[in-house]
């Protein structure tokens, strides 16, 4: 009987698409897919440590994982207990120090020696819990196995790291510098995606529109050429990327907005703060002006397009009157979904020294100000779709019978009463109704 691993994923895209490629590694290895802990040889969590509590969610994870461990080895079965991710960058040592039972730990350049170190430690080879926490002179892409598809919609990353180093962030750190996978590279993997199902494909990176990849001749490439060469791919139909940095949007960029027709009508462009004091406190490359203009030209270049964002509340020295430009910000982009959160001091950032730090109080009330906004411009938005037809990619299935779940153009999800043989397809549905979170539809 095969081996059985079990992978829990905290946080971004990122880290599931990480995921995805240590699942594809280990079935590589034999290794059979678990959703349920109790019955894995092998439990890995891929950890985050974008905000607090990540850290600690990691240990209380550990502490149930390591009661698991003992229950199975009294039945002579042994489990090996593993840590990938952003919190192994951080913490390194510490995992083990509070954790001895943790039998390896990976940062999250080195996710492709985690075969050899299973390996090693089934063998015995490995008497102690191995930690690799290096940023290595190669890319991990080039060890990895071949990816197999996610489904209708997948991931690729195509660039990883930050240089930008916002003042508040832990990314520069744990995932290290910019790093952009040859163009060749990602069309292969583009191809064999496509070829396996995907329909949707989510090109990702840290700063993904800062690409650079060098191309089949070795000229370095932007994201917009990028963009038009995984556009040819037969059978995909709907491009999008993720997450990208405002002051590295350029007209290339925009222009593939109004000539890639499967380039999906909505786009993640954090902005943070509406406050340019606080943005340059930030440490961030734009002005809310440098932002307001960017998407202007956007959507001159595509009218449908519609934007979502990150913010962050509480930032310090955030004033009510910077506080107030934030919403001022929202009321002008109109934004149709977005993320907000409450600024969390992570340790060896600038801002975690600063001298200004916010109340929590302060903190906890802007940000239900913020967000009682943020859900009214969503629920708008949703209700204008009503009446609209839309094609949808349906991804699950619903919780009623006959009823499948997708998603729209604009990443709502949409629920409708369909035959399940529509799974993984595109449909045309007219939406009839909407609340914040969802819309419903009818096929037609
Ligand atoms: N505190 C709060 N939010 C943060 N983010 C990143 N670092 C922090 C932090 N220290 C948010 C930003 C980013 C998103 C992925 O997480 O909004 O865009
Ligand atoms: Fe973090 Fe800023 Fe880089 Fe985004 S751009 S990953 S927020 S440092």
């Amino acid at each position: 009987m095969s081996k059985k691993y079990f992978i829990k994923t905290y946080g971004c895209q990122m880290n599931v698409y990480d995921s995805s490629r240590i699942a594809d590694m280990l079935k590589n290895q034999g290794y059979e897919e678990t959703l349920c802990q109790k019955d894995a040889d092998i439990v890995l969590f891929n950890t985050c440590h974008i905000r607090e509590k990540a850290a600690e969610k990691l240990f209380s994870d550990l502490g149930r994982a390591h009661l698991i461990q003992l229950e199975r080895a009294e039945q002579g079965k042994q489990t090996i207990i593993g840590v990938a991710g952003c919190v192994v960058q951080a913490e390194d040592e510490q995992i083990v120090k509070r954790a001895p039972y943790v039998n390896f730990a990976v940062g999250p350049l080195m996710y492709h020696k985690i075969a050899g170190i299973l390996h090693d430690i089934e063998n015995k080879n490995a008497k102690e819990s191995v930690i690799n926490t290096e940023f290595p002179a190669d890319s991990k892409f080039d060890f990895l196995p071949e990816n197999k598809s996610q489904g209708a919609c997948s991931f690729l990353a195509v660039q990883e790291g930050c240089n930008n180093f916002c003042t508040y962030c832990v990314v520069p750190y744990t995932r290290g510098a910019e790093y952009s996978r040859p163009v060749a590279q990602v069309l292969t993997e583009a191809r064999r995606l496509v070829a396996g199902g995907t329909l949707e494909l989510n090109l990702l990176g840290q700063n993904v529109n800062s690409y650079h990849g060098e191309d089949e001749n070795g000229k370095e490439r932007n994201l917009a050429y990028l963009l038009r060469r995984v556009a040819e791919i037969d059978g995909l139909k709907r491009i999008r990327y993720t997450t990208s940095y405002p002051a590295d949007v350029d007209d290339d960029l925009i222009a593939c907005h109004k000539d890639i027709a499967i380039l999906m009508p909505y786009l993640h462009l954090p902005i943070q703060s509406g406050s340019d004091r606080i943005l340059k406190a930030m440490n961030r490359r734009h002005t809310s002006g440098d932002y307001l203009k960017v998407v202007e030209k956007l959507q001159k270049a595509n009218p449908d397009l519609r934007m979502s964002s990150d913010f962050i509340v509480g930032f310090p020295g955030e004033t009510d009157d910077d506080f107030a430009k934030t919403l001022e910000i929202v009321n002008k982009i109109k934004y149709i979904q977005a993320f907000s959160f409450k600024y969390s001091r992570r340790a060896g950032t600038p801002a975690a020294v600063m001298e200004n730090q916010v109340e929590e109080k302060v903190k906890k009330e802007r940000l239900a100000v913020l967000q009682d906004l943020l859900f009214d411009y969503q629920t708008k938005f949703n209700q204008e779709c009503v009446g609209k037809v839309m094609p949808v990619l349906l991804e699950q299935k619903g919780r009623h019978k006959g009823q499948l779940i997708g998603r729209t153009p604009y990443m709502q999800n949409l629920h409708v009463e369909t035959k399940d043989d529509n799974i993984n397809k595109i449909i045309e549905v007219k939406v009839t109704s909407a609340t914040t979170n969802s819309l419903s539809g009818k096929e037609i």
